[in-house]
């Protein structure tokens, strides 16, 4: 799978992360321990983690993923945050993160939902999937409005770092290509 470098939707452009959103990227979200919550990553405690991040968005984009953008709002060009697709044989996941004064204005669900159909549109893939904490009501909820049906509870999944140690539920959340 190639995705296309630049995606935009009504108020937001994704463009593959480069080295100099190092500062954007802590700033906004990697440094919040809010916006971390719910998230696979321990919460950065300086830009130099950020980069260290770069390098594997560099890798993926060079190989079969994963491929990540950043999430920019075509107002003011202002870096909100990222957002990744994992391809695995027909399926790919989903996982994206906003900081914190960016939410609530409806852009994730912009974003899910146009890379949703992206992803969907390519012949072979036949599913489009996420997972979320079951205590992440709102991106429980993004995921709903961008059209994905709640498939189950995934008891003790994973660990959200900035939580706790102990392997914690998600919910699973996906949409599939219709059946010919
Ligand atoms: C989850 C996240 C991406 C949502 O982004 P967003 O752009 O604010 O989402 P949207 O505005 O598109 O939609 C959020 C929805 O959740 C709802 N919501 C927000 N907080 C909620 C809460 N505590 N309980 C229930 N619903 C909530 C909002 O009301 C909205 O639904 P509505 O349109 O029906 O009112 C953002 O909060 C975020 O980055 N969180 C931290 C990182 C994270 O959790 N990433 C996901 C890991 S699975």
């Amino acid at each position: 799978m190639k995705p296309p470098a630049t995606i935009e939707t009504a108020r937001l452009r994704l463009r593959p992360p480069v080295m100099g959103d190092a500062e954007a990227i802590f700033a906004t979200y990697a440094r919040d321990p809010e916006a971390t919550r719910y998230v696979s990553f321990p919460t950065h405690q300086s830009s130099a983690e950020a980069r260290a991040y770069l390098c594997r968005c560099a890798v993926g984009w060079a190989g079969d993923g994963p491929f990540t953008w950043v999430i920019l709002l075509r107002e003011n060009g202002r870096l909100a945050g990222a957002i990744d697709i994992r391809p695995q044989d027909r399926r790919v996941e989903l996982g994206y993160i906003l900081g914190r004064e960016y939410w609530g204005h409806g852009y994730m669900t912009e974003v899910v939902r146009a890379l949703s159909e992206w992803v969907l549109a390519q012949p072979e893939v036949h599913r489009v999937w996420a997972v979320c904490d079951v205590d992440n009501h709102a991106s429980a909820r993004v995921l709903e409005k961008a059209g994905m049906e709640r498939e189950g509870r995934l008891r003790r999944w994973a660990v959200h770092p900035n939580i706790s140690a102990t392997p914690r539920d998600f919910w699973c959340y996906a949409r599939v290509k219709a059946t010919p």
